[in-house]
Formats: structure tokens, sequence, C-alpha cells
């Protein structure tokens, strides 16, 4: 068991409601409970004393008072979740083109290549969890590429951590180089095998992973929903809706569709846990789509700004109450912060025009809860990730406000808690998390 003393951020309230909320001095009991005997989570979080007395009256045999570990002027917040991210991609960042289609074939294509190799994919993604690590992401839902040697490294990489990590094997079966595509039968039968390796084996998901309709044929995406159908508590994670030349190509591929997003609900791609990337050139059909079918929107805005793809709309997304949240969308995207993601979401909404302007857009509150809270409802896992509440996952960030010493000056400045996350969203990087705590699971427990 272990207790810190220090302030505490988390999230109340639904939509428009969203707030976020700041103990001062508040206290954090992290340990094994009975109804999770196998994974570390938060038995407490509240104001210090009240929470201490309740703690001690309601533990007589466990009393805390002498092992609380003291961080006052730290911030202990919940870790952040990133809901869509390609780890065979840092090697992409940073690589500019005219749009998506380009930038897929010029750069991307040709580093996914590399995976087919085990030890090419186990060094990539022992670097892409330090870096997840160190900026404060403790959650993700990562595309690998079409090589099960990726899909393998990553879940090992994942599970040695003790990381919540959702990936899958990436289905693309045409329009790629060769060595990229994989045969259609067996990345079914693939897809498959892994989910029976590692879906729900400690805190790792599998997410069925079809790239998106361009690189799939449609036996392909046929054979994807039909493993969906069969398991439905595995995620569905591709892209939707990016870029207009793929759009078009989507259009002369599946002329009778009514939309992109249709094709993969002809396919029974849109349910419960099932998350699209993007989501920018969407009309008022396809929002409605997207929220009968409890399909979220990964907004991805620092890749958006650099493909030059197209804004999110937030208007949109309040009229229509479909679920969303945040994404670096690496390597389109050009960081791994969340600091990064919420400030390019920020500029964005700031200059959208009106009609894609919701009243909360702009909220500094409520870009962190897209981070977080509400990311974790996206992916149907709301209580157990993405807040510090009794019950949640014991992955929690020491936030250091005094990390550098601008930061330190603007912070102590900030009047209200508005000023203060607007502070630490402009001015953060990954000096501002001074310590990353994973929950810890029991191998074996159920
Ligand atoms: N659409 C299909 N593949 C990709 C990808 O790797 N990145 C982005 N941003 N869009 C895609
Ligand atoms: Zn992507």
């Amino acid at each position: 068991m272990k207790a810190i003393r220090a302030s505490l951020l988390w999230f109340s309230g639904q939509g428009a409601m969203v707030r976020a909320n700041l103990e001062d001095d508040g206290l954090l009991i992290i340990g094994t409970s009975d109804p999770n005997p196998g994974r570390e989570v938060i038995l407490a979080a509240g104001p210090y004393q009240t929470t201490l007395k309740k703690w001690n009256f309601d533990h007589p045999d466990a009393l805390i008072n002498g092992h609380i570990e003291n961080l006052k002027g730290r911030i202990l917040a919940p870790g952040f979740i990133d809901l869509h991210v390609h780890y065979p991609q840092l090697d992409v960042i940073g690589s500019p083109a005219s749009g998506l289609l380009t930038w897929l074939n010029q750069y991307t294509f040709k580093q996914e290549q590399r995976f087919a190799d085990p030890t090419h994919s186990a060094e990539v993604a022992s670097l892409f969890l330090d870096e997840l690590e160190r900026h404060g992401v403790t959650t993700a839902l990562t595309f690998a590429t079409a090589h099960t040697a990726s899909v393998n490294a990553l879940f090992e990489a994942a599970q040695g951590r003790h990381m919540r990590l959702i990936t899958g094997l990436c289905l693309m079966d045409q329009h790629a180089p060769g060595g990229l595509c994989n045969d259609t039968e067996q990345s079914l039968v693939d897809s498959e095998l892994l989910i029976q390796r590692w879906h729900g084996v400690d805190r790792l998901g599998y997410a069925i992973s079809p790239r998106f309709v361009p690189s799939c044929s449609a036996a392909q995406l046929k054979g994807a929903g039909l493993l969906a159908a069969q398991y439905p508590d595995v995620w569905i994670q591709s892209h939707v809706a990016e870029n207009m030349d793929e759009i078009a190509w989507v259009k002369r591929l599946y002329p009778e569709e009514r939309s992109y997003l249709s094709v993969y609900d002809h396919f029974g791609l849109l349910r419960e846990r099932s998350l699209y990337a993007h989501c920018l050139h969407l009309d008022a059909p396809d929002f409605e789509l997207l929220r009968h079918r409890h399909t979220a929107a990964a907004i991805c805005p620092t890749s958006n700004l650099f493909l030059g793809s197209g804004f999110f709309d937030y208007q949109a997304a309040e009229q229509h109450g479909f679920l969303y949240g945040l994404a670096s969308d690496v390597g389109g995207g050009t960081s791994l912060s969340p600091f990064a993601t919420m400030l390019a979401a920020f500029y964005i909404a700031q200059n959208a025009p009106p009609h894609q302007r919701a009243a909360y857009s702009t909220k500094p509150q409520h870009l962190w809860w897209q981070h977080t809270a509400g990311a974790a409802q996206a992916l149907g896992l709301e209580g157990v990730v993405g807040n510090l509440m009794p019950g949640c996952d014991a992955d929690v960030l020491v936030l250091n406000p005094q990390a550098s010493p601008l930061l330190a000056r603007r912070t102590a400045q900030a009047q209200n808690l508005d000023e203060l996350l607007f502070a630490l969203i402009v001015l953060g990087d990954d000096r501002l998390i001074e310590r990353t705590l994973l929950a810890k699971t029991t191998r074996g427990d159920p």
C-alpha cells in the first residue's frame, strides 16, 4: 500500500458540464483490493485530513500515519490516455508532405516494412513505451504494422512494465508495397490467434485494426467485421474522413455507399469500443451514425495541422453527442506529449469558424478531460482509467509545477484552476512529469 500527500486533480460531470477539480491538500491511497486483487487501484482520494481520518477509522489494522509520502507542492493527476498513435512511426515524425496519401507512400510505408524484423520491433516498442511514460501517457490505443512480430513485441514490452496497452495486427491487403501487405485469410487467422493470446491478459487489450478502407479488400473488411462480432469486447480502430483525396478514393471504391463512414458500418465495424481517427469531413447523418453505434472519434490535432487535413467539428460533437477524445497520431502527429496535443486542440478550436466551435472547446478543463476521463469514456473504460477515483487503476502522474523557472513563476501567479491548467498546457512538456506511477498487476490472479 502507498499513500501520498499532495494536491489532487480529478474530473467530474459529463459533456458540456465536465469540470476539473483541484484538492490543494489531498491524500491518495493506492493498493490492491478485493474486487481487483490482481492490480493496484486507487483505494481512497480526497482532502488530507478527512481522508486520513476515515481511512484509519475504517482500517484500524492498517493505519497509514507513518507511511505517507509528503509531496507538498506537487500535483497528482490521472495518467494521460492516447486514443490513437502508431508506434512504428517514431522514425516518421517530422516528415512533411503535401497530404496524407503522399506522406503514406513517401515515408510511412517504407518505415513500417522494417517491422517484419522482431529485433527492430522490440527495439522500437521499448523506446515507444519509454517515451509514453516520460510524457505521462499510461494508456494507449496504438497501431502496430501488418507483421505479427510488431504486435507481439509491443504486447511483450507493455506486459513487462504493467502498462495498459491496446493494439492489434494492422490489416492491409492492397494498395501498399508487397512487404507491407498481409495475406487476406492469414491476416484474419493471425488476428484471432493474437486475440486469444493477448486480449485481457494483465492490462493488455486487442484491437481489430483495419488500416483504412483503401488498404483493405472487401473480403478483409468483411472478415474483420465477423471477427468483431465473435469477440464483442475487443476494440476496433481505424481511420476515417481525414483527407479529401482519401475520401474521393473511397467513393470510387464504394460508389453505392452513402459515405466513407457507411462503408465501415456495412461491414459491422461501428460499435461500442470502436474508435475512428480524425472524423474531419463528416456530415450530419455520419455524426448521427457515430452516436447511434456508440462509436468514438479520436481527435488528432497536431496530425491534422501537420498534414493539412482539416479541423474537427466540436459543435457537431456537442450537438450530436457522440464520444470523442484526444490523440497524438504520431507519426502524422508531431509529438507524444499530451501538452502539445491539448495546445494544438486549443489553437484549432480558438480559430475555428463559429459553426464548428462548441462552448467548451477552448476551455482548459475540457481539453485535459479529453485526454483523461473523456478518453476513458471513449474507450469504454470509464471508472477504470483516466481519473483519480476509488477503483481506478493506480496510473498516477506526479506533476511538478516548479519544473522550470518559468513554469514556477507563471504557475505561482495563477488565480484559479483554469489559469493553472492553461499555464501547464502552454508551458508543459516532459519536464513537468516528475514521475509516472503505473498500476502493478499480479500475474496469475483473476
Ligand atoms: N490513414 C491510413 N493510414 C494512416 C496513417 O498511418 N496515419 C494517418 N494519419 N492516417 C492514415
Ligand atoms: Zn493514424
